[in-house]
């Protein structure tokens, strides 16, 4: 396998049993925004259990989605049996992709920038993969622009990660991005809380974003 191992058991299993509720209260259209109008080859970090694959259009050609975690890959690989393009579920981490240079019209990156090891590699690998002029889209919850959600999230960070599987709360993914060269084409910020539990992390964004 391409970079350190991720295994997370317990987590594996809470998301994929919580998943279909926040998909009904929103997150499925959510995703529908994320993917709408991607064209071409297209490559999929951190895929979870597959939830984007249903939407992905016919102006798609092949999706290569990497997925880390296990039992998160199982179902991912049982997602792509009925997914509407060609799909293949690859294992590996977003810091070290299995897979060639600028081969790829657009990358997609969905609540996955919080829980990676390391972003900045992340996103260097993500531009890496890119075709020059290849797009990056993005849905990530992020650092409050709230003060005091802000401050609760730096707390609730010295505890959040060991049981939400290295998942962080006030990473300001969107400097992240625009740290490693991409340029931000757009940027929906918006609140998503689909449970009170999930208040720390209900700051979200949908963008896009251009490899120079
Ligand atoms: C909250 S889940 C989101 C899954 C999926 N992207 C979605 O939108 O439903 C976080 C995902 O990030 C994956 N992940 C964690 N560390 C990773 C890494 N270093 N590289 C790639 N994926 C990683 C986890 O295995 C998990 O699938």
């Amino acid at each position: 396998m391409a970079g350190r191992s991720v295994s997370h058991p317990l987590f594996a299993r809470f998301f994929t049993r919580c998943a279909p509720a926040a998909e009904r209260l929103g997150g499925s259209a959510h995703r529908e925004e994320l993917i709408e109008g991607l064209e071409g080859r297209v490559i999929e970090v951190g895929a979870g259990s597959g939830l984007n694959f249903a939407h992905y259009p016919s102006t798609v050609t092949e999706v290569v989605a990497v997925e880390p975690e296990p039992y998160l890959r199982a179902r991912a690989t049982d997602a792509a049996r009925q997914a509407p393009v060609p799909l293949r579920v690859v294992e590996g981490t977003a810091e070290s992709l299995p897979v060639e240079a600028d081969a790829f019209d657009a990358a997609v990156a969905s609540l996955v920038l919080c829980s990676v090891a390391n972003q900045a590699t992340a996103l260097a690998e993500l531009s890496r993969v890119l075709r020059p002029g290849g797009e990056l889209r993005f849905y990530e919850h992020i650092l409050a622009e709230e003060p005091s959600l802000a401050r609760l999230q730096r707390r609730v960070d010295l505890f959040w990660p060991y049981f939400g599987a290295s998942c962080h709360t006030s990473r300001d993914t969107l400097r992240a991005i625009e740290q490693a060269g991409f340029s931000v084409s757009s940027c929906r910020r918006f609140t998503f809380r689909p449970c009170l539990l999930f208040a720390p992390v209900s700051p979200h964004m949908i963008g896009r974003a251009t490899r120079p």
